[in-house]
């Protein structure tokens, strides 16, 4: 068990006031004053908490999910189903980021129809409030945006594109390919999208685009000059068990962390040393000195008022 909810009028802000929510438009007007905007993935109830309460702008419920949490080669497999599943825990646990969910391989890439009627599933089904598409896609950026749904677009190494591009390669390297990219990214701007993300290409490339667009683009592995950068959360952290790629800076080691937490626990139960007495709940002290094994006290249900009641273990 675990006591997870947020206590009525909680301050994520930690300045003593609610937060001010992230919106799309919110976006647009960081990019117009200069304002880097911080972006990263989240899968889940606990992390997207601790991502929205340390001020990140944007959380992208990636489907980067496939390899990071599902254990996947490649993004690929994740559904539909699988992938609103995890927008929800995310959506439960975020009060200010905007939250954003990525479109699964295969769920726009037939008709407009099918592929907005998907969409819809994010906003309506899972509280999204911008979904997240790969590639040059104007003509469903633009049906996405006249059916009210805000959309980022994803240029450069687009992950669900790794057959075709023979892997996971960086993208734009010659004077033609950029080209492509600068186009592709004022026809994304045109047809409606409210910000790019681009990934896995020339610093140079990312800078000229973004000089040229009125919407943000979100960097990953495309150079500092972006208006916003990303990366995927068990990078950040090492939860990743893979090497490192070039544009990831780890902050932190929680694979280092885990390890140590989860085996110290293991000596301890191996050892006895764990749950001690004060970790235990008791008989109240009169039927324990009558002897008597009165077990009417102790069925209170162990949620967070009987926590009051019982003090919290190993604080009694
Ligand atoms: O799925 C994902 O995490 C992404 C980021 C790389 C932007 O699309």
């Amino acid at each position: 068990m675990s006591v997870t909810n947020f206590s009525a009028g909680a301050d994520l802000s930690g300045h003593g006031f609610p937060p001010t929510k992230v919106t799309m438009p919110a976006l647009a007007e960081m990019k117009r004053q200069g304002k880097p905007i911080s972006a990263l993935t989240a899968y889940d109830y606990a992390t997207a908490r601790l991502v929205d309460e340390a001020g990140i702008d944007l959380i992208l419920v990636g489907d980067s999910l496939a390899m990071v949490v599902l254990g996947h080669d490649n993004t690929l497999a994740v559904t539909v189903e699988e992938m609103l599943h995890h927008t929800r825990a995310v959506r439960r646990a975020v009060r200010r980021a905007l939250v954003v969910a990525d479109m699964p391989f295969g769920s726009y890439h037939g008709g407009v129809e099918a592929a907005v009627a998907n969409a819809t599933r994010f906003v309506k089904e899972a509280g999204a409030e911008a979904v997240k598409i790969e590639g040059p896609r104007a003509e469903l950026v633009r049906a996405l945006a006249n059916a009210e749904i805000p959309v980022i677009g994803h240029l450069g190494l687009t992950p669900q594109s790794v057959h075709r591009m023979g892997g996971f390669r960086v993208q734009g390297r010659n004077a033609d390919a950029v080209r492509r990219l600068r186009a592709d990214a004022l026809d994304l701007e045109r047809a409606g999208a409210g910000a790019i993300v681009l990934e896995g290409i020339p610093r140079e490339a990312a800078a000229a685009i973004t000089a040229e667009l009125r919407i943000p683009t979100i960097g990953i592995g495309a150079g500092p000059d972006c208006d916003g950068q990303s990366l995927v959360f068990h990078d950040l952290v090492n939860l990743t068990f893979a090497p490192q790629a070039k544009f990831v800076r780890r902050y932190g080691d929680a694979a280092a962390l885990f390890h140590s937490a989860i085996e110290r626990y293991r000596e301890d139960v191996e050892h006895r040393a764990f749950p001690s007495d004060r970790e235990s709940y008791h008989l109240p002290a009169e039927s324990r000195e009558k002897r008597e094994m009165d077990f009417e006290d102790t069925d209170a249900v162990v949620n967070r008022d009987a926590l009051q009641d019982f003090g919290e273990p190993g604080r009694s």
